[in-house]
């Protein structure tokens, strides 16, 4: 079902004590808007995320997972680890996955299919690198991204399944793709799944727009029609800010 949701991806950032302290900022922080609220703590988080924050309405999400059931994947962590922590959604296919550790659209696809057998929602993350929109190929960049990664599933699939459209050029750098260049691919995302899946896929399906969110900006996004909320990184990391965000519906 389509809903506003705002996702905090902390990133690599706050050891255990960080993290508490930021917790209890997010525990005082009021909510007026009717977003579905996560953070995505690092691994070494996760468990006293969800154990301080279970009754809350903020949800800890995790920041990535490995496709195998178990064995030897140094440094991995799977989905049924996740589960026996007691979280039950994931971003996948982050753009710092795929340039640093090299993720490819089969291996991001096989994610996708161990998250989605264990239960799990999936936040799926794409978007150009700036040379792509330069060459005006930013939309056959996203479509491929999201056609070889999630195509393959039935219809069925997609509600456990929320997109993250992520210009590259605009994480982390404070470049914020306009209103109107999020409204334009989220709305040609939005026809993509349609043309594939039809209207009842893409009109219940809530795209979350990522890439220097802050407070300033957020409001003027988050009103355009085909964006849903956000996947918020910096801004994720001051507990102030983060309900800014929000609170921008
Ligand atoms: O996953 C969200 C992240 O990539 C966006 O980061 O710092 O540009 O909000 P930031």
């Amino acid at each position: 079902m389509r809903k506003h949701i705002v996702a905090g991806n902390w990133k690599m950032n706050n050891d255990l004590a960080q993290s508490v302290a930021l917790i209890s900022d997010l525990k005082k922080q009021n909510q007026t808007s009717d977003a579905e609220v996560m953070i995505a703590p690092t691994f070494t988080n996760l468990w006293h995320a969800n154990e301080n924050l279970k009754d809350s309405t903020i949800e800890v999400i995790a920041q990535n997972m490995h496709f195998a059931k178990n064995g030897a994947y140094t440094g991995e962590v799977s989905a049924e680890m996740l589960k026996s922590l007691g979280i039950t959604t994931v971003i996948l296919g982050h753009s710092e996955r795929r340039a640093y550790f090299n993720e490819t659209d089969d291996m991001l696809a096989k994610k996708v299919d161990a998250a989605l057998e264990h239960n799990m929602r999936v936040i799926f993350c794409f978007g150009e690198e700036l040379a792509d929109r330069q060459a005006n190929n930013h939309e056959a960049v996203v479509a491929n991204q999201i056609k070889n990664a999630l195509f393959h599933l039935e219809a069925s699939a997609f509600e456990h399944i929320v997109l993250a459209y992520e210009p590259v050029w605009a994480i982390g750098t404070g470049e914020t793709a306009s209103p109107e260049q999020a409204q334009d691919m989220h709305q040609f995302i939005r026809q993509t799944l349609n043309d594939k899946y039809g209207e009842n896929v893409a009109n219940d399906m809530s795209i979350l727009y990522g890439g220097s969110v802050k407070p300033a900006n957020a409001k003027e996004i988050f009103s355009k029609p085909d964006v849903d909320g956000g996947l918020i990184g910096g801004a994720a990391l001051k507990a102030e800010d983060f309900y800014a965000i929000v609170n921008a519906f």
